[in-house]
């Protein structure tokens, strides 16, 4: 049994502790907390070992604390790091690479520049291969890793017809469950932001890829509207539909009048975290005139990247071919079983 250590347990790292201790081929070595705060009892209530860094130990004499960080990677096969943005680098250079464990990083760091912390930025749908043997690798972000799930397909099935894609990330502002952040009333504008340059990693360097962003006044998903252009005319709407009829986690609904829609049937269904863990296609906004096709869709800025980093797991740990992994994810995840359920509820009129 291989022993999975979880830095970081906040909006990601819960959610891949919480999933990750349904997986009967690892253990949860335990999680690793920074503030004293009413979420050691939380995790702890959910029979969690916590860890703490050194330095902190005092902070936490309140609570029943396993050990520490540094002692706790010294027994563990891989970390996982769900710290926050640029605290994944720190603890790569300061922790893992001295303790030689293999790491998986969230998408708030960088694979390019003085801070990288790997040269892979992973998607399972593009580059699974890519990762089996690898010790340190980044999941891409949630909005990079919705981006790949409609991109690669698209790319397969029409390769040279396709001329650009130009795509506007509509984001959410905060999460659900990060109630200390207030969403403000504004909508804020994102100067170079980084998805593009990121989904061109694993998408081609020279991909006609043109990315802009803005942020807006919700904590229910980000939104994402692509226009892709093709060298004829475009294929009609049902065309682009029907290449993502068995694509993994892609629902695609056509009455859902917004995100909001989308969280509430989930939570609705008991689905864990509320989470849906895909991306939906908003069908009936699906437009094609001329040369391009319109489509939206909108991305579970939480659950997308969560079996995203058990995929990638299981390529570092145990070298699994995608077929096996990805049939082990569906096992954990249901991900066939809730595209199902979202497809029936949001069905078209007839
Ligand atoms: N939220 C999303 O929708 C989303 C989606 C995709 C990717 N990501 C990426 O996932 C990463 C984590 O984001 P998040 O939303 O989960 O953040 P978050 O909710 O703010 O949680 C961050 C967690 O990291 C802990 N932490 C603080 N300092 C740390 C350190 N030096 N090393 C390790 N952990 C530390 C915090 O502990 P304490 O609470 O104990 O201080 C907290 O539990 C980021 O790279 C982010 O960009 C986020």
């Amino acid at each position: 049994m291989k022993k999975v250590f979880v830095n970081g347990y906040g909006s990601i790292g819960s959610r891949i502790t919480s999933f990750l201790k349904d997986d009967p081929e690892i253990t949860v070595f335990g999680i690793g907390k920074y503030s004293p705060d009413e979420k050691v009892t939380d995790a702890i209530s959910r029979g969690l070992n916590v860890y703490v860094p050194e330095r902190k130990l005092d902070d936490f004499s309140n609570y029943k604390i396993s050990g520490t960080i540094e002692s706790a990677l010294d027994e563990c096969d891989l970390v996982i790091d769900a710290a926050p943005g640029g605290h994944g680098y720190k603890n790569k250079k300061n922790l893992y690479e001295p303790k030689n464990i293999p790491a998986i990083y969230q998408g708030g760091e960088s694979t390019v520049g003085e801070e990288s912390v790997s040269d892979l930025l992973f998607n399972s749908r593009a580059n699974y291969d890519h990762a089996l043997g690898k010790k340190h690798v980044m999941q891409g972000s949630c909005n990079v890793t919705g981006m790949g799930r409609i991109l690669e397909p698209l790319r397969e099935k029409f390769g040279n017809e396709l001329v650009r894609f130009d795509v506007t990330l509509v984001r959410r502002w905060a999460d659900i469950e990060q109630t200390e952040k207030n969403v403000s009333d504004t909508i804020e504008m994102t100067e170079k932001p980084h998805h593009g340059d990121d989904v061109k990693l694993y998408f081609g360097k020279d991909a006609p890829l043109y990315v802009r962003a803005i942020k807006v006044p919700t904590r229910q998903m980000h939104l994402h509207i692509m226009d892709i252009r093709f060298k004829e005319t475009a294929p009609k709407p049902s065309q682009i539909h029907e290449l993502f009829a068995d694509e993994f986690g892609v629902a695609t609904l056509w009455t859902a009048k917004g995100t909001k829609d989308i969280r509430d049937y989930a939570q609705n269904m008991g689905f864990n975290f509320t989470d849906t863990n895909m991306i939906h296609i908003h069908a009936n906004m699906t437009t094609s005139i001329g040369d391009t096709v319109q489509l939206m869709y909108s991305d579970d800025q939480t659950g997308i990247v969560i079996p995203e980093n058990h995929m990638l797991l299981q390529a570092m740990l145990f070298d699994k071919s995608y077929e096996e992994a990805f049939a082990h994810t569906e096992s954990i995840f249901h991900m066939k079983e809730k595209k199902q359920k979202l497809q029936e509820n949001f069905a078209k009129n007839n």
